[in-house]
């Protein structure tokens, strides 16, 4: 049995055929609430399932459960709040348990809304409850701070997705996902969560876990990503040149996954182990600051997370690896846990210093990255396609 969509069901909200004819024409006519580029990855992921079992955002008492005690009201497990926010000069246009169209910033309708809520809410306490801090330098309390003054709660149904030019064959749905998994006979699959190419911890992270699963879905964030973070055109090439290197075809699979970082470490973990249920995992892996930024978390709060739930009550395992390095005396890829070796035998390069080689043409060594990758880096600075 392929492993329960978190609550149960999958969710599918993404109106189709005739029905969407319908109801495209209907929304033409509705009140239209403009939505953000981030507002339309998060109806995305719950039009298709990502976020099952929320069939639209959370009304207040989600809200408060979620950011309070990391469940939903039904007590089902949840650690981020996922919500729309609206001016106040739009909300009170809206006439709650009627219909409303959402559209995009630049006036396309994405969805439909039936607005059952609209609640105001504390910005510095969400802030402090999802990411530990109100500090504005925190990319995800910035774009906290950034929404608007109420929250709408409610069902959509998705109308029109967002269109791409590129990467098509590496999008798919949970239920697509899930279909791949089963058609190639895994029943067992670890999912990787990144916003960063892989380097050679990553793989060394994901090979450990593929000696005991049937498969890895590496399953990127395409949604937005803080500035400073590597464009996803630049990542993707990354990908799928590791792929075809170094990992087996019919063991390894790419999908991306169209959400946003929240940068919200242990609690995104959480987050993060729940979407990749949805797409049909049975095991998550939870490396060292996971999803975290700057020093906003502990190296290993990501880990500790999991133990406020009861063992089982995810259902999806997650499988934690402390720091990993290349070990010039072991001569591979080692942990605390396995290397016995000083630490000035551990090649450890941070993102700063990574960066830092790169703006200078400088190659970062293989014990760090694998040539290829590091070529595609050194070709995004040359080109500008990364600052
Ligand atoms: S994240 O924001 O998506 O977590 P990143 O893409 O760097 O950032 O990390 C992806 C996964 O690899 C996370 O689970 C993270 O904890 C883990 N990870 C990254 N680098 C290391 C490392 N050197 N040792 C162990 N785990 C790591």
């Amino acid at each position: 049995m392929p492993i329960r969509p978190h609550g149960g069901r999958l969710i599918d909200r993404v109106a189709k055929g005739d029905d969407r004819e319908r109801l495209l024409k209907e929304a033409e006519n509705l009140q239209k609430i403009p939505v953000t580029a981030r507002d339309r990855f998060d109806l995305e992921m719950i039009a298709i399932g990502g976020f099952s079992p929320l069939e639209g955002f959370i009304g207040e008492d989600d809200y408060h459960s979620v950011i309070d005690r990391m469940r939903l009201s039904s007590g089902l497990p949840f650690s981020i709040p996922i919500t729309l926010s609206a001016s106040r000069g739009d909300a009170d246009k809206i006439e709650v348990d009627r219909k409303t169209a959402l559209a995009s910033e630049e006036g396309e309708i994405c969805a439909l809304m039936e607005v059952k809520e609209k609640y105001g809410y504390d910005k510095k306490e969400r802030a402090q409850k999802v990411f530990k801090t109100t500090d504005e330098a925190h990319p995800g309390v910035a774009a906290t701070f950034r929404m608007k003054e109420v929250l709408l709660g409610g069902p959509i149904t998705l109308l029109n997705r967002m269109k791409h030019d590129e990467f098509n064959e590496y999008r798919k749905d949970p239920a697509e996902t899930r279909q791949m998994f089963e058609e190639l006979g895994w029943k067992t699959v670890v999912a990787f969560q990144t916003r960063n190419p892989v380097h050679r911890a990553h793989e060394y992270l994901q090979k450990c876990a593929m000696e005991m699963v049937d498969g890895l879905l590496l399953h990127p964030i395409v949604g937005e990503t803080r500035g400073e973070d590597i464009p996803v055109d630049v990542r993707m090439q990354c990908y799928i040149d590791l792929l075809n290197g170094y990992y087996p075809k019919d063991r390894a699979k790419l999908v991306v996954l169209p959400t946003s970082m929240r940068y919200a470490g242990p609690k995104e973990a959480i987050f993060h182990s729940i979407m990749r249920k949805n797409f049909g995992c049975t095991h998550f892996i939870v490396g060292r600051d996971h999803a975290g930024v700057g020093n906003y978390y502990g190296t290993y709060d990501a880990h500790y997370i999991f133990d406020e739930f009861e063992p089982g009550e995810l259902e999806i395992q997650p499988i934690f690896f402390e720091h990993a390095f290349y070990c010039n005396k072991c001569g591979n890829m080692a942990s605390t846990k396995t290397c016995c070796h000083d630490k000035s035998e551990h090649v450890f390069l941070s993102g700063t210093m990574v960066r830092q080689m790169l703006r200078e043409g400088k190659c970062p060594p293989p014990e760090f990255t694998r040539p290829e990758v590091a070529q595609i880096l050194l070709d995004a600075v040359k080109t500008g396609k990364w600052k």
